[in-house]
């Protein structure tokens, strides 16, 4: 691709905030730490988390960038970022979500294969940019099409980077093309985050944003949009991204028996203790966040200070000065919900948080029935266990 290379290896990779975690650091997949994820609603970009899957791609001469737009459709074109900025610009905010988001706690049941990841590898943006049904019109795709006259079903992102996984190929996904020709779906081709032009390690130039799916469809670095009759055939649409039961292992798996994943189910974890922590005893504030997939909203979180025997519901909140309804006209659908409740902790309490999501959804209760062999969606209850809280004091934020 003119204009946007992908190195081979990591000798040019971007700045980073020395307070991340970092997971693995070639490719560069980093968290921040739990407490950052509740200091604001919208995610600063230094501390969100970060997944790739090869060294980051570089823009060596923006004016020679572009993406193509081509496969099932009657006029195949090319976008210069000239041309993208022409269309109507759209601000979505959409929380971004690893679907390995807490797998090293599903690694404590069973060995899970993957990069382990506490409970930040999410954060919530304000992504800035065209919304793919305008950019599919420019090919004569009209709005709320299913499928193309030459039969195209899917819409798949191509980028330049550079996976092992893919035997040094690029990194690939699609979408169905209704949600993709959906305008209320939000897909955005996305080149700000926050207000500023997207940095390198979440994307520059150009992303998808795919709002409510697992991050692993949102593909950065983008080189050529496709439109293809059946889904994407790249390794992370169908040989990873995959929900599978827990008989299922690495000797007996077949992976075509699945779907690749999307929606992201229901889910809530506490940011304001560690999984094992040390409090004092007394009125304590629990906050977190808890999120839906699908644009579902949330409409309760309930908190537990002993294990799950009774539970008093949190306040959720997304901006300030706006009381938050699920569902509602004025809150985020495709955002996260943050929560807060004061409570009196008892001595050696399981403090454990459980979200139900706008069409009852609620989080399944232990890990072991969700286990799987990639480690992917751990969306069991957030379980925290207080120990001698009678002893040690600390101050709670
Ligand atoms: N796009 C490319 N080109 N390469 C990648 O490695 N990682 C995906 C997705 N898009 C990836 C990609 C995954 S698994 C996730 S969770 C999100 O990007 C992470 O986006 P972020 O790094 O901006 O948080």
């Amino acid at each position: 691709m003119p204009g946007l290379t992908a190195p081979s290896n990591y000798a040019e990779e971007p700045p980073r905030h020395p307070a991340l975690k970092i997971n693995s650091k070639e490719p560069f997949n980093a968290e921040p730490h739990r407490s950052a994820l509740v200091s604001s609603y919208i995610t600063p970009v230094d501390f969100f988390y970060k997944r790739n899957h090869g060294p980051i791609p570089k823009v060596e001469d923006l004016s020679r960038y572009s993406v193509s737009i081509t496969g099932l459709v009657n006029k195949p074109i090319q976008l210069s970022m000239a041309d993208i900025w022409a269309l109507p610009k759209y601000n979505v905010t959409a929380t971004l979500q690893c679907a390995g988001n807490r797998r090293t706690a599903m690694s404590k049941v069973r060995k899970v294969r993957g990069v382990g990841w506490d409970i930040s590898a999410l954060g919530n943006a304000t992504w800035g940019g065209a919304k793919l049904c305008d950019v599919l019109e420019l090919v004569g795709i009209p709005k709320l099409s299913s499928v193309t006259s030459l039969g195209g079903k899917h819409v798949e992102f191509v980028s330049v980077d550079k996976c092992k996984e893919e035997k040094g190929g690029p990194y690939t996904a699609s979408i169905p093309l209704k949600q993709a020709a959906d305008p209320d779906a939000d897909v955005l081709l996305a080149y700000e985050m926050n207000g500023e032009i997207l940095n390198r390690d979440h994307g520059y130039p150009l992303r998808v944003v795919v709002p409510g799916v697992i991050g692993a469809r949102s593909v950065k670095w983008l080189d050529s949009i496709n439109i293809i009759e059946e889904e994407c055939q790249g390794f992370f649409t169908q040989k990873d991204y995959k929900m599978f039961p827990p008989s299922v292992d690495w000797d007996n798996i077949n992976w075509s028996t699945r779907r690749p994943q999307m929606d992201f189910p229901v889910q809530s974890a506490i940011c304001t203790l560690e999984d094992v922590d040390v409090i004092k005893e007394g009125r304590a504030r629990i906050a977190g966040y808890a999120l839906s997939g699908g644009g579902r909203g949330i409409e309760r979180v309930d908190i537990s200070v002993d294990g799950g025997k009774t539970w008093v519901e949190a306040h959720r909140y997304q901006k300030d000065n706006m009381p938050y309804v699920s569902d509602g006209p004025q809150s985020d659908k495709w955002a996260w919900v943050l929560f807060e409740a004061t409570l009196d902790i008892p001595a050696n309490a399981e403090i454990v948080a459980k979200a139900v999501d706008s069409a009852a959804n609620v989080q399944p209760d232990n890990v072991e029935d969700i286990w799987n062999l990639r480690g992917i969606l751990n969306t069991s209850w957030h379980r925290i266990k207080i120990q001698n809280s009678a002893c040690v004091g600390r101050s709670m934020m």
